[in-house]
């Protein structure tokens, strides 16, 4: 008896396990089923997004070609940042425009004479209008100009307007930004294709890119560029100290002269001052061509900073100091050295190929100026193409022969002498005034052995 009700408990235990057994299995195969579900559901994400870079591309691609194929022969085969290509049927006109001849100015001694029909002093070349800027793989063409904005994942269109790729958007920096399921900047994309932005951010109206939070509100001429930092906006800035209570103003570049600054680059004239065609600034009628400034009376052209007036163009043009006589100021500072100097710090300094010796400085291109004792440059000897010895004196190479202030071939002298009978006499007179200078200063009584033009 015993013994079958320890068999029954025995049988009924080894059921109870076994069910167990079941049921723990049951939990881990469904635990399985959840994994693979995670991970199908995780494949079918990874999919989609590729699916969407893909179709990204493509879309690109197609429109790369479609607005490069209006560019014959010459296809960008790399696209820059911000595309800006020409476009089909639009060919904006050039503008011509008049700019100062002495900026095509390379050599030391060819002064340019300009084209321009009113006025020798400038050149008229072709520029692209306003809004539009050169092509980099076509120099000949025109492409809009959005600046700075629009710089990636978008088309610059005419009128610097900007159009994002799909799936990217235009924000609050005039930056193209993706979308989700993309990504959202500053934020994260839920699977359901919302995005939820990070501290600091919200969701702009359209729901489609974060912007960040400015708690208080910005002021006039303000946007919320960082979370709680509302700062000038784009063509404003805010005064020095004691404007500083004014909060955000236009800025006027150049300067309104007459006028108040409205809006960015904006002028507004008193009473009596106008604007010339094309011009911001506010000014006086006067017949100076007064660019890059404004006319103060009739005699009185005013510079803008880092300009300063030239006579000979009556304009302001852009000012190096005067450590530029040796090139050409192109822009404020900017010192564009002429052929045959080059830059050493603020000056342009000749270069001489083979040096000109202990006793000699380089005065210009090639050109040694031969003195024991340093000073001005009229004091020097010249001397071209040769070099200076230990008595100061110009001195050829092997083969060269010496005529007056420079070395040539024995053969060229008379054929130098007869086609520039001013220059040579000129240099004879500066030559011979130099020698008397010499004698008189060292005392020397040796003027006769000395008068050898050349040897
Ligand atoms: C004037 O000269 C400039 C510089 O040499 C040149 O680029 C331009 O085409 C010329 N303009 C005219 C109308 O000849
Ligand atoms: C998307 O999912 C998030 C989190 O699950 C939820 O808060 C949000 O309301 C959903 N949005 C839509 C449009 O379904
Ligand atoms: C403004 O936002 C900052 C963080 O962005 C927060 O620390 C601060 O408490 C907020 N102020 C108000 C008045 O909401
Ligand atoms: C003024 O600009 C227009 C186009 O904006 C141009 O056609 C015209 O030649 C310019 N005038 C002067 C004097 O530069
Ligand atoms: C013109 O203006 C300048 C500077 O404002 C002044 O020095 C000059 O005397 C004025 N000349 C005339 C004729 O008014
Ligand atoms: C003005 O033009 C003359 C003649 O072209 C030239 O000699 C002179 O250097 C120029 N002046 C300036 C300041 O450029
Ligand atoms: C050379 O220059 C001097 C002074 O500059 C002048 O008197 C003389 O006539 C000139 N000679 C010739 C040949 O040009």
């Amino acid at each position: 008896m015993p013994s079958t009700r320890l068999l029954r408990t025995v049988a009924l235990q080894a059921c109870l396990l076994l069910m167990y057994i079941c049921l723990l299995q049951a939990i881990e195969l469904q635990l399985h089923e959840q994994q693979l579900q995670q991970q199908l559901l995780d494949e079918q994400l990874r999919l989609h997004q590729q699916q969407q870079l893909l179709k990204q591309q493509r879309e690109q691609q197609l429109q790369q070609r479609r607005y490069s194929s209006t560019t014959s022969t010459r296809k960008p085969y790399i696209i820059p940042q911000g595309l800006s290509l020409p476009q089909r049927g639009v060919y904006p006109e050039k503008c011509l425009r008049e700019v100062p001849a002495v900026f095509f100015q390379y050599d030391k001694e060819l002064k340019i004479v300009g084209n321009s029909t009113t006025n020798p002093y400038f050149n008229v070349i072709e520029v692209c209008c306003k809004g539009w800027r050169r092509y980099e793989y076509d120099w000949s063409r025109c492409v809009p100009d959005c600046g700075e904005r629009c710089r990636e994942n978008g088309f610059c269109l005419p009128g610097g307007r900007c159009q994002c790729f799909s799936d990217f958007v235009l924000n609050y920096r005039n930056e193209c930004v993706p979308t989700c399921p993309l990504g959202c900047p500053h934020g994260q994309c839920y699977l359901n294709g919302t995005c939820r932005c990070e501290r600091g951010y919200e969701l702009d109206g359209s729901k489609r890119f974060c912007q960040p939070q400015c708690n208080t509100t910005c002021g006039h001429n303000e946007v919320c560029l960082e979370p709680g930092k509302c700062v000038c906006a784009e063509g404003y800035a805010r005064g020095l100290r004691e404007s500083n209570a004014l909060g955000c103003q236009p800025m006027c570049i150049p300067d309104c002269g007459y006028g108040h600054c409205v809006a960015p680059n904006q002028c507004e004239c008193f009473p009596g001052y106008q604007k010339r065609m094309n011009r911001s600034s506010c000014e006086i009628n006067c017949y100076m061509r007064c660019e890059n400034g404004f006319c103060a009376n009739q005699t009185t052209c005013v510079c803008q900073n880092g300009y300063r007036y030239d006579h000979n163009t009556t304009s302001c043009l852009p000012d190096c100091g005067d450590d530029c006589r040796n090139g050409v100021c192109v822009s404020p500072g900017n010192c564009r050295c002429f052929n045959g100097y080059v830059r050493n710090r603020e000056r342009c300094d000749a270069v001489c190929d083979r040096g000109c010796g202990f006793y000699g400085r380089c005065i210009a291109p090639n050109v040694c100026g031969c003195a024991i004792v340093a000073g001005a440059e009229e004091s020097y000897q010249r001397c071209e193409n040769g070099y200076c010895n230990a008595e100061g004196h110009c001195r050829c190479l092997e083969g060269k022969t010496r005529f007056i202030d420079k070395c040539m071939s024995p053969d060229t002298v008379t054929t130098y002498a007869s086609i520039n009978p001013l220059r040579v006499n000129a240099s004879l007179m500066h030559e011979f005034q130099l020698l008397l200078g010499r004698h008189f200063i060292l005392g020397s009584p040796g003027m006769l052995e000395e008068n050898r033009w050349w040897d």
